[in-house]
């Protein structure tokens, strides 16, 4: 199917010509998209505890500095030249959750959030790259964006933000309302607002190796059965007492060499890895919850609804939510894949089983009915 949204292109097209690979612009990705919120309501979620917010103002120097932000903060800028970002729009939003949908032809498991910038003109976070591919969606106003496929991704030093030392844009687009510009990982970019402006930048999730391997090893570290301990009944004299003995070295090697995954094991950590929520995301218990009862019946009338901030992903039999990971097979499969794909479940008859395990997130806050 041909989207819109991707200029015409169907979504294994764009797969195969442009993720990861090249630049696309595409004028009029979202027609009559104005933005999901105004700038007073932006600086509103910018003053909460709860929700992870940056502002960046160049004069003289880059300047950084990490919400929350009180009102009066905003009172005392310039009237040009600084920007405040807001990230996980998708679980402050219900409309934020609703345009990170349109994503999903990207697998969820790669989706990370989407962010909100505002700028007054001039604002923006200077030339920069990111190590994962993002989408940029212009909302109110314009800005400006100059792109590089440079290769000379060295930085300024000593600065609090990530700031090319060599900048040399190569192609220059103005986007306003409902625009989008897709650029891959690790391509040159920035983006000055022409007036006020909001740009909305779909993120995704790319962890580095290492990152996964001290995740890995530290799940492996919680699934180690090594029983037993080290016994030496047959001990010889040794020449050295200084000296590591032989047949220690031989029996501690051939235990650790027991330390072995199979497929199972890393799809169990991969799953709970990318499902696990960010540290500053918190789940919220209903405040009166339903009877086991009365939540069945409200299943039965209603559906089910995973919360905004859940994340649930699947591999064969094997179903991963919120960082927990658990098995399932026949028509309650069918209908967690059906959750999983969709975050939602129509009203039905689910059984027993799933009906209670609902109930067990639902008191976590996981979904709602
Ligand atoms: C912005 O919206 O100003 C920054 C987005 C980006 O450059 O990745
Ligand atoms: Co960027």
């Amino acid at each position: 199917m041909k989207l819109q949204l991707l200029g015409g292109l169907t979504a294994g097209q764009f797969l195969r010509e442009y993720w990861h690979k090249k630049p696309l612009l595409v004028r009029d990705a979202l027609p009559g998209f104005t933005g999901l919120l105004s700038p007073a309501q932006m600086l509103e979620l910018a003053g909460r505890e709860d929700v992870e917010s940056r502002l960046v103002a160049q004069g003289k120097d880059w300047m950084l500095e990490h919400g929350p932000f009180s009102t009066s903060r905003f009172r005392k800028l310039p009237k040009r030249n600084w920007t405040l970002l807001v990230q996980s729009l998708d679980h402050h939003l219900a409309s934020g959750a609703a345009l990170q949908e349109q994503f999903t032809f990207i697998p969820r498991a790669r989706l990370d959030d989407l962010m909100v910038s505002y700028a007054v003109p001039g604002g923006g976070v200077g030339p920069h790259f990111d190590s994962y591919d993002v989408f940029l969606i212009q909302g109110k106003g314009h800005r400006r964006w100059r792109i590089s496929a440079q290769e000379n991704l060295d930085l300024i030093e000593g600065l609090p933000l990530r700031i090319l030392s060599h900048f040399e844009p190569e192609a220059e687009y103005i986007l306003g309302p409902g625009d989008m510009l897709y650029l891959p990982p690790k391509y040159a970019h920035d983006g000055i607002a022409e007036d006020e402006c909001m740009t909305y930048s779909v993120g995704f999730r790319a962890p580095g190796f290492e990152e996964l391997g001290q995740g890995f090893l530290n799940f492996l570290h919680d699934e180690l059965e090594l029983p037993g301990r080290y016994a030496d009944p047959d001990l010889a004299l040794q020449k050295h007492s200084g000296e590591l003995p032989k047949a220690m070295l031989d029996q501690i090697a051939e235990q650790l060499n027991q330390i072995r995954w199979d497929a199972d094991l890393t799809t169990a950590f991969t799953g709970r890895y990318f499902s696990e929520p960010k540290p500053n995301v918190f789940f919220t218990a209903p405040d009166k919850p339903l009877t086991e009862k009365t939540f069945a019946r409200r299943l039965a009338s209603h559906g089910l609804q995973l919360n905004s901030k859940t994340r649930l992903l699947f591999s064969g039999t094997q179903f991963f939510i919120n960082g927990e990971d658990f098995g399932a097979t026949g028509s309650e499969r069918k209908h967690l894949i059906q959750l999983a794909d969709e975050r939602y479940l129509p009203a039905g008859n689910y059984g027993d089983a799933l009906s209670e395990l609902f109930y067990d997130w639902y008191l976590a806050g996981w979904v709602n009915v």
